[in-house]
Formats: structure tokens, sequence, C-alpha cells
């Protein structure tokens, strides 16, 4: 057993995590986990979000989005989180994941002004306006490396820790959505694996090599919202009528079926898009794809993964489990797990304390990031009370003054030992014989008439190398001592 592994992890889950969060266009997600050698839920939620709210991942409307959210935590099962820190993934269509390779001899200054010069080519926006960061990989062919690079438009980062902070909470980590997916859903880190996210705005395809490293990202703006979108336009349905129809029929197989036919050219779209990508990928990076995984919402509806794998010629699996986690809490009928795969991979970094490696919040100045009131924490109805203890060690104010009250008991009681000390040490030190112990505790006469029991009341000076009572004026001729010590 590794006991620093144990350690480590018993301190982690008392004193620094965090929880994950995944806003989506049309939902939001919660889970905290704790980590004792296997991942288990703490606890955890999901609700879904009105139109608008927030759309392609942009944060439309923050004050809806809070009250959804504080509900949320509020009615968290079985319980509140129990810290105010949160691990957030950035919405999948506004990151731009570019990968590609580089002479292996460039280092520092040189690499970033290589990688600078190639992604500024392909890169929607300028890339001052973005947050971003890479990560470098050997090859086998030594001359070159692979460079992953990742970011995301400023003002969309600012603005979801700008609202996180608003309602209290502390991001402690940026993350990329398909990264995520990836630490929850890969079993085996030696296949070649494609996790396609089935979402409510979009399709996002992030292809995964044999070490676990993202090296293609694509987004297609179909998914379950425009599926629904189709339903009303030509069943004249309503918007809640066309989404609990979608939801029950989807793609089930049979002539009663109405919707299956609306939604048939939208599944074929993106089915198109993937076999498009797939060969891109498997010419570009000489690999052959091992694994398909399906998740998001979009991927529960009945019939959807037949069509998907009928489509591609290629074995198709509805992602079903992590690899390290119990998920025997997360409740619900069926296969709850596509709906929570992202939030899982962030709650994982949270539990484990292991959030600060590929992080995009460490790119943002520190006037943009966590301005938090920590002390407003103890007001808070949806954090757990456990908050409380947190914010203590994690403020250092309150810390501080902590320590300084400690240090004051601790001074008090230091004067007061030395206050009885030097009584103390003549009984043990300075007196080397046993006798003048002895003495101390016997009846002593002194120049007054009634006895004086004990140490209490005498004190002892070392040029007569006398005890004599406190309370006495030592005459010049010695003659009224006590008692002298032989
Ligand atoms: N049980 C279900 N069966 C079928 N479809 C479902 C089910 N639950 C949710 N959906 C559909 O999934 C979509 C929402 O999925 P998800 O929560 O993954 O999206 P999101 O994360 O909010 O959006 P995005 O990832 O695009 O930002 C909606 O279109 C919804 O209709
Ligand atoms: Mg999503």
């Amino acid at each position: 057993m590794n006991f620093k592994k144990v350690l480590r992890d018993t301190l982690t889950i008392k004193f620094d995590k965090a929880f994950g969060l995944d806003i989506g266009d049309r939902s939001v997600e919660i889970i905290e986990l704790e980590k004792v050698f296997r991942f288990s839920i703490v606890t955890y939620g999901r609700t879904e979000l009105p139109e608008g709210v927030v759309t392609n991942g942009r944060i439309n409307d923050q004050n809806i989005l809070a009250e959804k959210l504080k509900k949320l935590l509020k009615e968290a099962k079985p319980k509140k989180v129990s810290t105010n820190k949160v691990i957030l993934s950035l919405p999948e269509s506004q990151v731009f994941v570019q990968c590609f390779t580089v002479d292996a001899k460039l280092k520092s200054g040189s690499l970033t002004k290589a990688i600078v010069e190639k992604v500024s080519l392909s890169l929607p926006i300028n890339i001052d306006k973005t947050y971003w960061d890479f990560i470098e990989k050997p090859l086998a062919d030594k001359t070159k490396k692979l460079v992953t690079f990742i970011s995301v438009p400023k003002d969309i980062a600012n603005s979801y820790v700008k609202f996180c902070n608003s309602i209290g909470l502390e991001v402690v980590s940026l993350c990329i959505e398909s990264l995520s997916l990836a630490r929850t859903i890969l079993k085996s880190s030696n296949r070649q694996s494609l996790i396609i996210d089935i979402g409510s705005g979009a399709t996002n395809l992030s292809f995964f090599d044999s070490n676990d490293k993202i090296n293609m990202s694509i987004s297609i703006p179909v998914a379950g919202e425009q599926m629904t979108q189709a339903i009303m336009d030509k069943l004249k349905l309503d918007n809640v009528e066309a989404e609990i129809l979608k939801v029950k029929q989807g793609f089930k197989e049979g002539g009663d079926n109405t919707v299956r036919p609306v939604i048939m050219p939208l599944i074929e779209e993106i089915i198109k898009e993937v076999e498009e990508a797939v060969d891109y990928y498997e010419k570009t990076f000489n690999q052959k794809l091992d694994d398909i995984y399906l998740v998001g919402g979009s991927a529960l509806l009945p019939g959807i993964s037949e069509v998907i794998k009928s489509g591609l010629k290629r074995e198709v699996q509805l992602a079903t489990g992590g690899l390290n986690i119990n998920l025997n809490s997360l409740a619900g009928k069926g296969n709850n797990f596509p709906l929570f795969a992202n939030v899982i991979g962030l709650g994982m970094l949270g539990a484990s304390g292991e959030f600060r490696d590929l992080n995009l919040l460490k790119k943002m100045p520190s006037a943009e990031v966590n301005s938090v009131n920590k002390l407003n924490l103890f007001n808070m109805g949806y954090l757990s009370k456990v908050n409380a203890v947190r914010t203590i060690i994690d403020n250092k104010f309150v810390l501080v003054v902590m320590v300084a009250m400690v240090g004051v008991i601790f001074a008090v009681l230091l004067q007061q030992t030395k206050d009885l000390a030097p009584q103390e040490s003549l009984t043990t030190n300075s007196v080397p014989n046993t006798a003048a112990r002895i003495k101390l505790s016997a009846p002593i006469m002194s120049t007054s008439s009634a006895p004086v029991t004990g140490a209490t009341g005498l004190i002892f000076d070392p040029k007569l190398r006398l005890f004599v009572s406190s309370t006495t004026k030592m005459p010049a001729n010695k003659s009224t001592t006590t008692k002298a010590i032989k």
C-alpha cells in the first residue's frame, strides 16, 4: 500500500477540494466527489435552463442563471456541497484546439513564437483576445514534436469566472470539456478513441491518441435543440410537446413513430461530418480508431446508437461509466451517465486536489480572478456549513488573527509559569540535597507567631543560603532566620 498516497488522499478530502460545475446551453450539472482509493459521489444535481439564458456558451442572462444555480446548490442530493471552490469547464463551442508538429529543437521563446505564427493563420479571432496554452508531446520521428494548442476568448473566460464569483464561488480551474470527458470515459491508455458529445446546441467530436492526449477537436452546430425545433416546425407542436415526443420516440423503428423521419436528416448531417472527420484524422495522424463513445443528453434518444453505428459502419458504444468511479448513487432510471460525464471529470480533478495542471485560469490576470468575499459564505444558504471551517482555514486574515490569539494565550501562560519558576528552580536545582525539599513542605517557624507551611510565602536568599518568610524583613545580624539549610 502506498501510504504517502493514502495520506495525501485523506488530506485532500478534508482541506483541498473543489466541486465540478458544467454550464451547458440548456442544462447545468454539479457534482462533488471524494476519493478513497476510488472516486465516489458525495453529492450531485442537474437542472435544465430556459432557452436563451446561455447560447453557444455565452451567458446572456446572469440573473436567471444565478437563480437556477443557487437553487440547484440548495437542493443538491443527498446534501449541499462542502466547498465554495469550483472547477469549471469552458464551453467546447468557444474553445479552439489545434494540433500540429514543430521542430523538436524549438524551446521556450522560439517555440512560443513558432506556435503563435502557426495558429494565427487559423484562429478565428486575434490571439491577443484569447487566453491560450499548449502541451508538447514527443513523436516517433525524433526530429519533430507534437503541439496541442488550446485557446478561449478572454471575454468568455472572464464572464464565467465573474459569474461564479458573483454568487460566492471561487474558480480554481478552467478546464476543457473534451479533456474532462476523456478523464471520465477512456478506460485504456493504449487505444485510439473518439468521443462524440451530442448536447443541445452542438455535437462535439474529440479524438484522443494512445496517451489519452487530445489530437483533434471539432464542433458541429447540430444537436438536440435543432431536432426539437424541427419537430415543432413539422408537427406543429409547442416546445414542451415537441421535447416530450422527441425523448419518448427518438429513433425507434416502427410506422407509428412520427418523430424519426423528422429528425433523421439532422442525424444524417451529423454522421456525414463525423465520417469526414474520422477519415481526415486517420489519414493525418496515421492511426486507426479503436473506440467510439457517445455522451451528452441527446445520446439518450431511443435508437440513436444504432442509427450512428449503421451510418458510420463502425462499432459505437453509449458511455456507461468511468474506470475508477463508483456511480451507485447516481440516481435515475436507466443510464444517467451521459448527462453527467463531463461534470464527473471535473469533480474527479476537484476530489484529487490536482486542479492546477492544464488550467487556463493561470493565464488570466489576477485582477480578473476570484474577487470573492469569503466571509460572506457564512451567510449563504446554498453551501454546506463545512464551508465555514474551510473559509477560516483558507482565509489568511482570519488564520493570522487566530494564530495571534493562540500566541497571546501562550505568552500569558508562559508568564504565569515564570512567576512561579524561582521557587520551583530552587527546590529542584539550586538546592542540592533532598533535605531542603523536606524542609520546604514542613511547618516553618517565622518571626511572626503563625507557622508558614509549604513553599508558599518563602523566598531564598542566595547570600545567606537560607529560606526566609517573604513577609519578613531580614535583619543585618541574621538572627531571626527561620531555618538554615545544612
Ligand atoms: N433522457 C433524454 N433522452 C433524450 N434526449 C435527452 C434526454 N435528456 C436530455 N436530452 C436532450 O439532450 C439535450 C441536452 O443535453 P446536454 O445536457 O448534454 O446539453 P448541454 O450540455 O446543455 O448543451 P451543450 O453541450 O450543447 O452546451 C437536449 O436537447 C435534450 O432534449
Ligand atoms: Mg454539454
